[in-house]
C-alpha cells in the first residue's frame, strides 16, 4: 500500500500497445498544464528500454515536457527486453515490486494538481506473478481512459478492455478512438458506429491521423491538445476530481 494519499488523476490504458497511449498521455498532460494545473506524469514499467535509444516514451515525454515546469515525467522501471513486464523483469533478474509503484506515485500528492499514468500494453498485462495493468489500476484508484484503434479488430479489443475493467469495478471515463493508421474509411466508421451503439461508457473522437507525427512528434503531439477531443477529455479530468 502507498505511504501518502495519492493525487487525483486519470489511467490512460490501452486495448493494446501501439495504440496512441504515450500520444494521448502528452496530450492530454500538455491540456492540463494549459489551464494552469501542476501535472504528473508516470510511465511506471517501460519495456524495450534503451538509454540511447531516443524513441522510448519517458525519453519522449521527459523531452517534450522539458520546457514546462509544472509538469514532472517520472518512471520506476526501464527493462531493456522489449516483451511484457514480467518476462522483461525476469530478463534483468528483477522483480517489479507494485509498492513501489504506488508510492512513487504518492509523489506527485504533495505538488501536483493531476496525475496521468500510462500503462503498458493492455489490462491483463502481467507485472509480477500476483499484480497484472489491471490490479495496477485497482489499487491506484484512478478512472480509466481507455485509449483504442479505429481499425479492425478494435470492436473486440475495446469490448473485452471494458469487461475487464467494469469486472474490477474500476470508473471509466470514456474510450478514446485513435486513427493510429492508414484504415479504410469504412472499416474506420463502422468501428466507430458499432462501438458507440454497444459500449456502456462514453465513446470520445475518434483523434484524427497525423501523418508526420512520428517524424514531427512535438508539434504534432501540439497540434492534438488543441483537438477538441482531448480539451473534452481534460474537462472530464477535472470534473471528475
Ligand atoms: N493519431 C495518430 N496519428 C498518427 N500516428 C499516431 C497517432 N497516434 C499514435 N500514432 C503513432 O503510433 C505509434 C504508437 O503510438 P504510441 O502513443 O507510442 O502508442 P502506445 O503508447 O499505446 O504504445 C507511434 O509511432 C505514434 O507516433
Ligand atoms: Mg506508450
Amino acid at each position: 500500500m502507498p505511504d501518502q494519499s495519492l493525487p487525483p488523476g486519470i489511467f490512460i490504458a490501452g486495448t493494446d500497445t501501439n495504440v496512441g497511449k504515450t500520444v494521448v498521455t502528452a496530450a492530454l498532460g500538455l491540456a492540463l498544464q494549459q489551464t494552469g494545473a501542476r501535472v504528473g506524469i508516470m510511465k511506471p514499467v517501460e519495456t524495450g528500454f534503451t538509454p540511447d535509444k531516443p524513441d522510448s516514451d519517458v525519453q519522449r515525454l521527459r523531452k517534450f515536457f522539458a520546457p514546462y515546469r509544472n509538469v514532472d515525467v517520472r518512471n520506476v522501471y526501464s527493462l531493456p527486453q522489449p516483451v511484457a513486464p514480467l518476462e522483461a523483469a525476469r530478463s534483468a533478474q528483477q522483480a517489479i515490486d507494485v509498492d513501489a509503484i504506488l508510492n512513487a506515485c504518492g509523489i506527485f500528492a504533495v505538488h501536483y494538481h493531476y496525475m496521468l499514468v500510462e500503462g503498458a500494453g493492455g489490462i491483463l498485462v502481467p507485472l509480477t506473478e500476483t499484480h497484472d495493468v489491471r490490479d495496477l489500476i485497482r489499487l491506484l484508484g484512478l478512472p480509466c481512459l481507455i485509449v483504442a484503434r479505429t481499425g479492425l479488430g478494435s470492436i473486440n479489443h475495446t469490448r473485452l478492455t471494458l469487461m475487464g475493467l467494469r469486472e474490477a469495478g474500476i470508473p471509466i471515463l470514456g474510450i478514446l478512438l485513435n486513427h493510429t493508421g492508414i484504415t479504410p474509411k469504412e472499416q474506420q466508421a463502422s468501428t466507430v458506429k458499432l462501438l458507440r451503439e454497444l459500449s456502456d461508457a462514453p465513446v470520445l473522437g475518434p483523434f484524427p491521423f497525423q501523418p508526420h507525427l512520428n517524424s514531427q512528434w512535438d508539434s504534432g503531439v501540439r497540434t492534438l491538445a488543441n483537438h477538441s477531443t482531448i480539451r473534452e477529455v481534460a474537462r472530464m479530468v477535472q470534473e471528475s476530481n
